[in-house]
C-alpha cells in the first residue's frame, strides 16, 4: 500500500511528499540546530500519518504529550520501575496502540535507563506483535551519545544498546526509528549510519556540517547550503524523500507544542520597593532559612605541592567491615542453580531476557540468594554462559579466551556465539541452525545463518561446507573448529541439559 505523507512544500514542487511505507524500511534521521523547527518536523510527520501506522514517541522535554487529545495517543510516565516500563512496551506492541513516553522531570541517566527499557520492551516483543511503528525519538543524541559523559557507563551502554538496536536491527521486528538530534556530531556514528533518509536543518557548526556532508554523500562546500535554512526549512534526501538534495519548508500543525519559543514581552513597571522584594523571605521560607556554612577557603597551590612531594603514608589497615560479610561461594552457587532452575524450562530460550530476569529476581528471593541482585547486563552474561552450557571454572584458557571474545558482542549474540565455541573447543558436530536460533531465543534457523554470517563478518570465525554438505565452523582465534554437522538438522538438546 503506498501512502505519501504531506510534508509541506517543496521547492519546484506543489508538494513534499513522504513515501511511508518506504520510510517504514529505510528510517530518517533529522538534524538542525536548537530552534531549527526538528520538533515542529516531527510533529507534523507524527499528525499527518497517525491515521496510517501505529506511533511510539520518545519525549524528553514532554512535548508531544499534546497529541493524546486530537490523535489519541496515551502517554506513558516514565517515572516507574524499568521492569514495569518493559512490560507496558511488550503491551503497546501486542495491542498497537500508539503511545509518548513522557521522560521529561528525569535526570538524564533515568531517561536513558527508561529509554533503554521501553525500547527493549518493544524490541523483544513476541513475533505474532511484530507490525509496523514508527518509532520516534526527539533529542537522540541524549540516548545515543557519541562519547561518554556524566552518566554510568552501564545506563549509557544499555541505551545506546537499545539505540543501536532500534536502528540497525529494528526493521525485521517491523520497528522504524525516526530520531531528531540538534548535533550530528554528537550522535553515536553507527546509529546515524542506519538511517537512508535525510532531513537537514539549520547548522553552524563546522564538524556538524562535514558529518551532513559525507551522510548525504554530499561535497563539504555544497554542504555550506545548511547555514542559511531558515526555521522550517529542511534539506531532504533519501529513498522515501527524493533522490536528489531537494529544500522543502514543514507546512503546518495541528496540535501544539508544550514548551513554545520564549517571547519578548514587556516588562512590568519597575516596582519602587524592588529591593525589599527579593531580600524578604517569604512566610514559609522562613522556617527552613538555615544558614549554609561558608565554602572552605582555597589551599594555596604550594601547599598542595607540598603534601603531594610529601611522602605516601602507610595504607590504613582494611576497616571492620559494617555489613555481615556475604559469603561469596554460597552466593555463586546459589545463582548458579537458579539460573540452571530457569534454564530447565524449555520454553525459557523463547522467552525476553526482560521476562526472565524478572523470574531470576522471584527465585533469588525464594532460594536467599545472599548479596545485591544481579544487575540485568550481568545477569544477561551469566544467563549467555550458562546456555552455552559449560562450567566458567573448568573450561580452561581457551574457554576464557572465547568468553573474552564474546564480551565484544551485543548482549543477546553472546549465548549463540559461545554456544558454537564451546562446540568448536569440545570438537563437537557443529550444532544446526535450529539448535543456534534458539539458543539466540528465535524459531528462524535463517536469522541463525545470518547471525553466523555477521560472525563471520566481525572475523570471529570462519565456516565452510565439507563434502558431504556438512557445516564446520572455524574460530582463528581460538585455534579450533567443531565437528561437521549438517545445518538442517533437527534441534538436538543441549549436552548438559540432556545429562
Ligand atoms: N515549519 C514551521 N512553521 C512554523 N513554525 C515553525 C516551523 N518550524 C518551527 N516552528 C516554530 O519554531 C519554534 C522552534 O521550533 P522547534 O521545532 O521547537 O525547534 P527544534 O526542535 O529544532 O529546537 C517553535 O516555536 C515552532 O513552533
Ligand atoms: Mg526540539
Amino acid at each position: 500500500m503506498k501512502v505519501n505523507i504531506d510534508m509541506g512544500a517543496a521547492a519546484g514542487r506543489a508538494v513534499a511528499d513522504l513515501d511511508l511505507e518506504e520510510l517504514l524500511a529505510t528510517r530518517l534521521l533529522v538534524q538542525g540546530n536548537s530552534g531549527s523547527g526538528k520538533s515542529h518536523l516531527l510533529r507534523r510527520l507524527l499528525e499527518q500519518s497517525a491515521p496510517w501506522v501505529q506511533q511510539c514517541i520518545l519525549d524528553p522535554e514532554g512535548d508531544f504529550v499534546t497529541l493524546a487529545d486530537k490523535f489519541g495517543h496515551q502517554v506513558i510516565d516514565a517515572a516507574r520501575t524499568e521492569a514495569e516500563l518493559t512490560r507496558i512496551a511488550g503491551r503497546v506492541r501486542q495491542h498497537r496502540v500508539s503511545v509518548v513516553l513522557n521522560l521529561e522531570g528525569l535526570d538524564v541517566e533515568q531517561q536513558m535507563r527508561a529509554a533503554a527499557a521501553f525500547l527493549g520492551g518493544m524490541f523483544d516483543a513476541e513475533r505474532d506483535h511484530w507490525y509496523p511503528v514508527l518509532v520516534v525519538v526527539d533529542e537522540a543524541q541524549l540516548f545515543a551519545p557519541a562519547v561518554g559523559g556524566e552518566v554510568s557507563d552501564e545506563a549509557r551502554k544499555l541505551s545506546l544498546g537499545a539505540m543501536t538496536n532500534l536502528m540497525c536491527r529494528g526493521r525485521k521486528r517491523g520497528l522504524a526509528g525516526v530520531i531528531a538530534t540538534q548535533r550530528l556530531a554528537k550522535l553515536a556514528k553507527n546509529v546515524a549510519a542506519e538511517a537512508s533518509n535525510f532531513l537537514m536543518g539549520r547548522t553552524f557548526l563546522d564538524i556538524d556540517m562535514a558529518r551532513a556532508a559525507d551522510l548525504l554523500g554530499m561535497d563539504r562546500r555544497q554542504a555550506e547550503m545548511f547555514r542559511d535554512l531558515g526555521r522550517g526549512n529542511f534539506v531532504a534526501l533519501g529513498p522515501a524523500l527524493s533522490r536528489r538534495p531537494l529544500k522543502i519548508t514543514i507546512g503546518p500543525v495541528e496540535t501544539s507544542a508544550r514548551s513554545a519559543s520564549p517571547k519578548l514581552m514587556p516588562l512590568p513597571d519597575a516596582p519602587e520597593d524592588a529591593r525589599d522584594l527579593i531580600f524578604t523571605p517569604g512566610p514559609e521560607e522562613a522556617t527552613l532559612a538555615v544558614r549554609r556554612p561558608p565554602p572552605p577557603r582555597p589551599v594555596p597551590t604550594a601547599d598542595i605541592l607540598a603534601q603531594l612531594s610529601q611522602p605516601k603514608p602507610a595504607p590504613e589497615p582494611p576497616a571492620q567491615p559494617v555489613f555481615a560479610i556475604i559469603d561469596e561461594t554460597e552466593r555463586e552457587t546459589g545463582i548458579d542453580t537458579v539460573l540452571r532452575e530457569i534454564l530447565e524450562d524449555p520454553d525459557a530460550a523463547f522467552r525476553s531476557d526482560a521476562v526472565l530476569y524478572q523470574d531470576f529476581l522471584v527465585r533469588c528471593r525464594i532460594r536467599r540468594v545472599p548479596g545485591e541482585p544481579l544487575a540485568l547486563p550481568a545477569f544477561r552474561r551469566r544467563l549467555a554462559v550458562a546456555r552455552a552450557g559449560v562450567d566458567e571454572s573448568t573450561g580452561g584458557e581457551t574457554w576464557a579466551m572465547a568468553l573474552s571474545l564474546s564480551e565484544t558482542l551485543p548482549d543477546d549474540l553472546q549465548g549463540m556465539f559461545l554456544l558454537v565455541a564451546r562446540a568448536a573447543i569440545n570438537k563437537d558436530p557443529c550444532p544446526s541452525d535450529a539448535t543456534l536460533a534458539r539458543a539466540y531465543g528465535s524459531h528462524s534457523p535463517r536469522r541463525a545463518q545470518r547471525l553466523l554470517a555477521y560472525f563471520e563478518e566481525r572475523g570471529l570465525l570462519v565456516a565452510r561446507t565439507d563434502f558431504h554438505g556438512r557445516r564446520v565452523l572455524a574460530f582463528p582465534d581460538l585455534g579450533c573448529e567443531t565437528g561437521p554437522g549438517h545445518p538442517d538438522a533437527p534441534d538436538t538438546p543441549q549436552r548438559d541439559a540432556a545429562e
